[in-house]
C-alpha cells in the first residue's frame, strides 16, 4: 500500500501538485480520465485511466495506494470511499462554497461529499479552499483583469463591501502536501484560505494594480438589476461572461479563520499582493 494516487491530476490543482511532486522527485500515480490531457502536461508518472463514474476502473486505479489525493469535485467522495483500499488515507478537495447561504449544485455537492467522507471509515482530511488564483488557466483574477480592461467603472452590488479571502494556488499545493505528510486518525475537514479577508472592492483594486491597470471607480449598484443584466455579458464580444449567481455571491461575506490551517498544516499563506505580483508578472512578462 505504498502508492500515492492523485485523482484529477490533469486539472489545475492536480497538475500543480504533480509538478511539486516532480520537483521533489517523489513518485506518484496520476489518475486521469483523459490520458491525452495528462500527456500534454509533460510530467513524469505513468497514468492510470479511470472515470470517477466507473467504480471498477477507479478500484483498479487505486489498487495498492495507501494515500489518495483527489483534486476532483468533492461530490465524488462516495465513489472514492468505495474504491480506495481499506485504511487508505484520503486528502480530498472540497470548497468553502459549502458554507454559502444560497444552495446550488456545487455547494450541495460539496456538502454531500463532506457528509459521506465524515461518516466513512477512511482517515484523512477534506480541505475547503476559498477562491483559488494564480494557477495556469485559472479563470478568477485573470477574468477580473480582462473585465477591468473593458469597463471604465466597476458596478458592484452594495459597493463591493462583502469580504473575500482568496488563496494562491501554490498555498493550496503546500496545504495538500502538508495534509499528505500529516497523520490523520479519522476523517476531518479544514478551511484553506488567504492570510486575511478584504472587501471585494479592495480585492478588485489590488488585482487592477497587479495587472498594470488603474483601479476602476466603484459604482454601488443593487444586486437585483445587476443579476438581470449578467446574462448579457455572454453576448458582448471580448467581455468575459459573468453568472447571475456569481453576482449574488458578491453580496455574501466569505471570511474564514485560518488558525487551524496554520496549526494543523503549518502553512502560512502568502499576502495577496505578493501572489498577484507573481501571477501577473508571469502572465504579462
Ligand atoms: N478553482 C477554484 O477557485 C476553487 C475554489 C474552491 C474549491 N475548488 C475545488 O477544488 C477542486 C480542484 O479545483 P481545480 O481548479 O483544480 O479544478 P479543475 O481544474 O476543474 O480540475 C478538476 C479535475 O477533476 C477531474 N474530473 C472531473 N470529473 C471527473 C470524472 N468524472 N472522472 C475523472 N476525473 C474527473 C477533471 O478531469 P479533466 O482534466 O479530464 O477535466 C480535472 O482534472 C475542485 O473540486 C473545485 O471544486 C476550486
Amino acid at each position: 500500500m505504498s502508492g500515492l494516487a492523485v485523482i484529477g491530476a490533469a486539472g489545475r490543482s492536480g497538475a500543480a501538485l504533480c509538478r511539486a511532486f516532480a520537483a521533489r522527485s517523489e513518485s506518484f500515480i496520476p489518475v486521469v480520465r483523459r490520458p491525452d490531457a495528462w500527456a500534454a502536461l509533460n510530467l513524469p508518472g505513468t497514468a492510470r485511466r479511470a472515470d470517477l463514474r466507473d467504480p471498477e476502473a477507479l478500484r483498479r486505479a487505486l489498487e495498492g495506494c495507501g494515500r489518495v489525493v483527489s483534486c476532483a469535485h468533492a461530490r465524488w467522495a462516495p465513489a472514492i470511499l468505495a474504491a480506495a483500499e481499506p485504511g487508505a488515507t484520503l486528502v480530498l478537495m472540497g470548497s468553502t462554497r459549502r458554507f454559502s447561504r444560497w444552495p446550488d449544485a456545487h455547494g450541495n455537492g460539496v456538502r454531500a461529499g463532506e457528509a459521506a467522507f465524515l461518516a466513512g471509515q477512511h482517515p484523512g482530511v477534506m480541505l475547503h479552499p476559498t477562491m483559488i488564483y494564480g494557477a495556469e488557466g485559472e479563470n478568477n483574477v485573470q477574468r477580473l483583469a480582462a473585465l477591468m480592461r473593458r469597463l471604465p467603472v466597476a458596478p458592484l452590488p452594495g459597493g463591493g463591501h462583502a469580504l473575500v479571502q482568496p488563496i494562491h494556488q501554490a498555498d493550496v499545493t503546500a496545504s495538500l502536501l502538508a495534509a499528505l505528510g500529516a497523520s490523520w486518525t479519522r476523517p476531518e475537514t479544514l478551511v484553506v484560505a488567504g492570510p486575511e479577508p478584504l472587501a471585494y472592492r479592495d480585492f478588485l483594486a489590488t488585482v487592477a494594480r497587479a495587472a498594470g491597470l488603474r483601479p476602476p471607480p466603484v459604482v454601488p449598484v443593487p444586486a437585483a438589476p445587476l443579476r438581470l443584466l449578467a446574462p448579457l455579458t455572454r453576448l458582448i464580444p471580448g467581455l468575459p461572461s459573468i453568472g447571475a449567481d456569481e453576482i449574488r455571491r458578491l453580496t455574501e461575506d466569505k471570511a474564514f479563520d485560518i488558525g487551524p490551517m496554520r496549526e494543523r498544516l503549518g502553512v502560512t499563506p502568502r499576502p495577496l499582493a505578493q501572489g498577484l505580483a507573481a501571477t501577473f508578472g508571469s502572465a504579462t512578462g
